[in-house]
């Protein structure tokens, strides 16, 4: 990706990922922000210290997940990722999730959501577990949007609490499914739960 010269955004740092690179669950944001680019590291802002918090809160450690964003250079002035931006670094972010497979995608904000979902909507599917291909897709609200605002913070702190019940859930879904191997492709844009 460093080398790639038609990616675009290169004025920015390259903010590839971070994590557990065996993780079962991976988090995916939008674009880096202002910290992100300086540190070189997804969510290290205060939206990465809710990150934190929330991921803690549950009983896991960061450092067991995996963390990235669909873009993974800042825009300026962390203004929306255009569509351009998105397809440009589509490929590299396909084979990320390729290498690390993981059974479960949370989607941070509607960026990360409509990228896997584009019919779903954040306020009406956040928290709730959908299935595309052999993977499941969980949105999340954006941690700078429950920042914003405390009803917001409410719904971002409930759907994280579900999670380590989704995973369990998920991985008894996964292995029904592989053994009836028709069903494994199925793609949905409705709510599994
Ligand atoms: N917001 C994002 O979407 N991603 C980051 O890495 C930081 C803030």
């Amino acid at each position: 990706m460093a080398d790639d010269r038609n990616l675009p955004l290169r004025e920015s740092n390259l903010v590839f990922g971070e994590g557990n690179i065996d993780s079962t669950i991976v988090f995916i944001g939008e674009a880096p922000g202002e910290q992100e680019d300086v540190q070189k590291r997804p969510f290290v802002g205060r939206g990465g210290q809710l990150l934190n918090k929330n991921i803690e809160a549950i009983g896991w450690k960061r450092a067991d997940v995996y963390i990235t964003n669909i873009v993974k250079r800042r825009p300026p002035n962390n203004r929306d990722p255009s569509s351009e931006e998105i397809a440009a670094y589509k490929p590299y972010l396909t084979k990320q999730l390729e290498i690390i497979a993981p059974e479960i995608i949370a989607t941070l904000g509607r960026f990360a959501m409509n990228y896997f979902l584009p019919d779903a909507k954040i306020t009406r599917d956040q928290g709730a577990i959908f299935r595309i291909g052999g993977r499941f897709i969980i949105p999340i609200l954006h941690p700078a949007a429950a920042l914003r605002s405390s009803e917001m913070m409410r719904a971002f702190e409930a759907t994280f609490k579900t999670l380590p019940k989704a995973v369990v859930r998920c991985e008894s879904l996964k292995e029904e499914s592989t053994s009836q191997a028709s069903a494994t492709e199925k793609r949905t844009q409705k709510p599994l739960f």
